[in-house]
């Protein structure tokens, strides 16, 4: 198999005296979408802000198209081609929607126009909006701003924190379905979800997240039907 875009090996971190990711590893190849779910508290920001370089003390290695990501500071993991959109969205509420896509695209400097057409394509909704200030914006549409504003950054790996979290039914299926979407034409992600069924509905593959340790792994499709992580994430 070829090397992975992203690899996590024995990732420990520690707030304070608090063991909040024990020992996990995983890994995300090209043209997956892999999930990490987990009830409320179980390490998934955590996880995903170590890799992003937000925390700094964790032991253990995170390597990204194969050199590591210890200790790079977070601007330039974003410049390798590692966007991350974060729990809670924060888009910046006093710019418009078409400014907030800019800022997005600060890595390169070259013409962003196919970009913003792309981002326009896949969110009809912000296109319609450009002019809006992002503040204004549903908590949906705001959804679709911060991925739209990672993607300008042409990310080689996408990963989302929670992209559902706050949002009515209809709402998260179009969310999951542009993700599903992003996926079909070629994007590499990485989906931290606490809901579950979705996120394994159309992951590549899942890893179970518990108190700070990766307790199952498999396809979606063998995590949906694992009796263990229906009792646990699914309500069965
Ligand atoms: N800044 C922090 N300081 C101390 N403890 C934290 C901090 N952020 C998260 N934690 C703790 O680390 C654990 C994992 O949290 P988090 O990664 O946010 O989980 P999740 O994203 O899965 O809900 C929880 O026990 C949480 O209380
Ligand atoms: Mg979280």
């Amino acid at each position: 198999m070829s090397e992975p875009v992203l690899k996590v090996e024995n990732v420990n971190v520690y707030y304070g005296s608090i063991h909040a990711i024990k020992g996990i590893s995983f890994e995300v190849h090209e043209g997956e979408i892999v999930t990490l779910i987990g009830a409320n508290g179980a390490g998934k920001s955590t996880t995903l802000n170590t890799i992003s370089g937000l925390l700094h003390r964790a032991t253990g290695s995170v390597s990204f198209l194969g050199e590591s990501l210890m200790k790079v500071q977070p601007h330039k993991i974003v410049e390798r081609g590692l966007a991350q959109v974060p729990e809670g969205r924060r888009v910046f509420a006093q710019m418009t929607v078409q400014e907030n896509l800019e800022m997005g695209a600060y890595t390169h400097n070259d013409d962003i126009s196919a970009d913003l057409e792309k981002v326009y394509g896949l969110f009809p909704r912000l296109k319609e909006r450009m002019r809006q200030i992002a503040g204004t914006l549903s908590g949906g549409e705001q959804q679709m701003l911060a991925m739209g504003r990672a993607l300008m950054s042409r990310p080689k790996l996408l990963m989302l924190d929670e992209p559902s979290m706050g949002l009515a039914p209809i709402l998260v299926e179009q969310i999951f379905d542009i993700i599903a979407d992003l996926h079909r034409t070629g994007a590499t992600i990485l989906l931290v979800e606490q809901n579950a069924q979705m996120a394994l509905g159309i992951a590549s593959r899942g890893y179970v997240m518990e108190t700070g340790k990766i307790v199952a792994t498999g396809t979606g499709q063998e995590l949906l039907a694992s009796e263990e992580v229906r009792k646990a994430y699914l309500g069965g």
